[in-house]
Order: C-alpha cells, then sequence, then structure tokens
C-alpha cells in the first residue's frame, strides 16, 4: 500500500472537502444537480487517486469501484462512515474520506461510479480458477457452505445490496474474506457463510472472480 502518501491524501482532501462545503451542507433535501457535481468533482479529483480513473482500480489492494451495484456503494460509504468495517486499511484509507460525505453526496457518487464501464478481468491459473468457480456456483453442502451465486448472481454481477464481484481484484477479495472472518468487516449475512473457508478455498474463489 502507499503508505508514505498517506498525508499527502489527507493534505489534498481537506482542500476538496472545502470546495464541497456548499453542497455539504445541503443535508435533508433530496439529491439534486448540484450533488452530482460535487459528487463528480469528488471522484475526478479524490477517489481517482486510488479507485483508478472512474473507478477502474490499477492497485491491487483498492477495489474498483466502476460498474459497482449502486445500492452497495451506497450502503458501504455509510459504513466506513458509521465505522463498521474497521480493519486497518478502511480505518486509514476511508474513515476520513466517508466522514465529511453527507447522505446526498453519497447517493450521488454510488450513481457516478454504477454508471461507469468495467474494468476487464485478469487471467490466472486454469486449475485455480476452476476450483473457485466450482465452489462459488455449487458451494460444499457437506459443510453447510452455500453457493455465492445464490446471492451474489450465476456471473456473480450482484444485486442491489449484494455485490458484484465479477471482475474484482483479486487481492482485495481475499483481504475482505479474510477480515470478514475475523469480524473486523461487520457483515452478519457473509460472516456465518464464509467462517470456515480454508486460505486456498478463500486465494481460489478470488482468483476465479477477478477473471471475470
Ligand atoms: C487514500 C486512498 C483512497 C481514497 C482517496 C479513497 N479510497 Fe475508497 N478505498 C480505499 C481502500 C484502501 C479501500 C479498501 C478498504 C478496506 O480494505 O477495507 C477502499 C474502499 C472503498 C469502498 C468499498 C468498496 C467495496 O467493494 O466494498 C468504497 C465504496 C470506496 N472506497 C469509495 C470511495 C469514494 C467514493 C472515494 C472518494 C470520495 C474514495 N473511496 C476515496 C482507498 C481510498
Ligand atoms: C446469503 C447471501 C450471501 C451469500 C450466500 C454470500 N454472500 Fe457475499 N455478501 C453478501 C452481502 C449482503 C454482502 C455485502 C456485505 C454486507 O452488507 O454485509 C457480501 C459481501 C461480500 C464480499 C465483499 C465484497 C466487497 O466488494 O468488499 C465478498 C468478497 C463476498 N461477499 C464473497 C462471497 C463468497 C466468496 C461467497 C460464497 C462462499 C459469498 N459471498 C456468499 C451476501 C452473501
Amino acid at each position: 500500500m502507499m503508505r508514505l502518501q498517506k498525508g499527502f491524501f489527507r493534505g489534498m482532501f481537506a482542500v476538496l472537502a472545502l470546495a464541497c462545503s456548499a453542497s455539504a451542507n445541503s443535508q435533508g433535501h433530496g439529491m439534486d444537480e448540484s450533488d452530482r457535481q460535487a459528487a463528480k468533482r469528488l471522484a475526478t479529483y479524490l477517489c481517482s487517486t486510488c479507485h483508478g480513473p472512474e473507478g477502474r482500480s490499477e492497485y491491487p489492494l483498492y477495489p474498483n469501484l466502476a460498474g459497482q451495484q449502486a445500492a452497495y456503494l451506497e450502503a458501504q460509504l455509510r459504513a466506513f462512515r458509521a465505522k463498521t468495517r474497521g480493519d486497518e486499511e478502511a480505518h486509514d484509507y476511508m474513515w476520513s474520506v466517508a466522514s465529511t460525505l453527507n447522505d446526498n453526496i453519497i447517493i450521488a457518487l454510488a450513481e457516478f461510479f454504477s454508471t461507469k464501464a468495467l474494468s476487464p478481468g485478469k487471467p490466472g491459473d486454469a486449475s485455480v480458477i476452476a476450483a473457485g468457480k466450482a465452489l462459488f456456483e455449487k458451494g460444499d453442502t457437506s459443510r453447510k457452505i452455500p453457493p455465492c451465486a445464490a446471492c451474489h448472481g450465476a456471473k456473480a454481477e450482484g444485486l442491489s445490496i449484494f455485490p458484484r464481484l465479477a471482475g474484482q481484484q483479486g487481492q482485495y477479495l481475499s483481504r475482505q474474506l479474510t477480515m470478514m472472518q475475523l469480524k473486523l468487516r461487520d457483515s452478519p449475512i457473509m460472516h456465518g457463510v464464509i467462517k470456515d473457508l480454508s486460505g486456498e478455498e478463500i486465494f481460489s474463489l478470488a482468483t476465479y472472480l477477478q477473471s471475470l
């Protein structure tokens, strides 16, 4: 991770937060065109420094936002703001970003990123991908692991609050599954589903999903 640059990002964020404070004061009204403009500015000058142009990430631990489900993006920005995503990366990188976002800007940011074109999947080892695909589609009934596809969609495209996983950065996915197992990331729905996944299974799931 780009730890040395944290101060730089904080400083830049302070400037942008100030620039957007006019719309940040509009809490309580419906999302409107000024929120859309503020969200576009934030996305272009702040979010893109880590999440890539239009949310197509170039770093394995920074998730793609482009093409992600809008309702999921909204829920996550609220979760960072409420600090229920409590792992170290969330704390170091997203808490301060999310703390200054009001509900209207959150909705506008989610709309912005969800409508952007996806980044292409990355190839990986065929046998690892096959193992991940089998677990994703069928689960493992003997160990009470449900098929991931039941919630995340047959092609991992996601729906509403169920995130798209297809084409997501593999290292980011592995890390999130581990953080949810450790309950550092709060997710009542996922905790039970993944509690018994081995490190190897997490790796094959992430390799499969990244390849889509
Ligand atoms: C300094 C780097 C940095 C900046 C700037 C940044 N992010 Fe993030 N963001 C991250 C990291 C790192 C994560 C992964 C956190 C984790 O591992 O828990 C993340 C996670 C997220 C997630 C969760 C994605 C998912 O799939 O669950 C969303 C949504 C998000 N960021 C939105 C934004 C938005 C919107 C902005 C701009 C307003 C922004 N981020 C600015 C680094 C950044
Ligand atoms: C019962 C529905 C359900 C099932 C089954 C399920 N998930 Fe999820 N998953 C969710 C929800 C909902 C979230 C969003 C987190 C939240 O809001 O709690 C999520 C979040 C995730 C995330 C975080 C994505 C991100 O961008 O940060 C990953 C990774 C994930 N799931 C992988 C899996 C895998 C792998 C399986 C199968 C072993 C699986 N899920 C099965 C409902 C489900």
